[in-house]
């Protein structure tokens, strides 16, 4: 049985050579490979970025009054994905004495609801299922284990600045 030396190619005389079909080959993939990886990053990266934090300006610091608790709002925006979406929500700031301030979540950490100062009972309290904080985010009954998160903050040029996750 004769073999098939033309590889479906009509005339032997414009038959790409072996040589020549692999050097085509691998510069089509060297091609594909480079065109590839920088597009796929661009599309993956935003994806795939987490973890970030921003120092969020709360205002003036003198608006705290020792010995209270204010709760301040913040709205920012937040690159989620391929997405710009504003984040809104508020914190609980503690001033203890002048110098003296802790910023807590608002973030109940059983199931995320939003806790909320009650001041007549001294105590935070989340309306999903009843838990209870202290006054320094302790838990103290209901569901929740584990006391409010304190943000990291810090006070310049007089304005309260509170390292948020963004
Ligand atoms: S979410 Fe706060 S007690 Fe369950």
């Amino acid at each position: 049985m004769a073999s098939d030396t033309t590889c479906g190619y009509p005339d032997e005389s414009i038959r790409p050579g072996r040589r020549a079909f692999i050097k085509c080959a691998l510069l089509a993939g060297a091609t594909g490979v480079l065109a590839g990886v920088p597009l796929l990053s661009y599309v993956a990266a935003p994806a795939l970025k987490k973890g970030t934090t921003r120092w969020i300006d709360f205002g003036p610091v003198d608006q705290l009054k020792p010995g209270g608790i204010e709760m301040l709002s913040y709205e920012f925006m937040v690159k989620d994905g391929w997405l710009v979406l504003p984040q809104r929500g508020f914190v609980w700031a503690k001033l203890d004495s002048p110098g003296k301030i802790t910023v807590f979540s608002s973030t109940c950490t059983h199931l995320a609801c939003n806790v909320i100062w009650r001041k007549e009972k001294g105590i935070f309290e989340c309306p999903c299922h009843s838990g209870q904080f202290d006054i320094n985010g302790r838990p103290i009954a209901g569901p929740p284990t584990k006391p409010l998160v304190a943000w990291a903050h810090k006070v310049e040029e007089g304005k309260l600045m509170v390292l948020m996750p963004a």
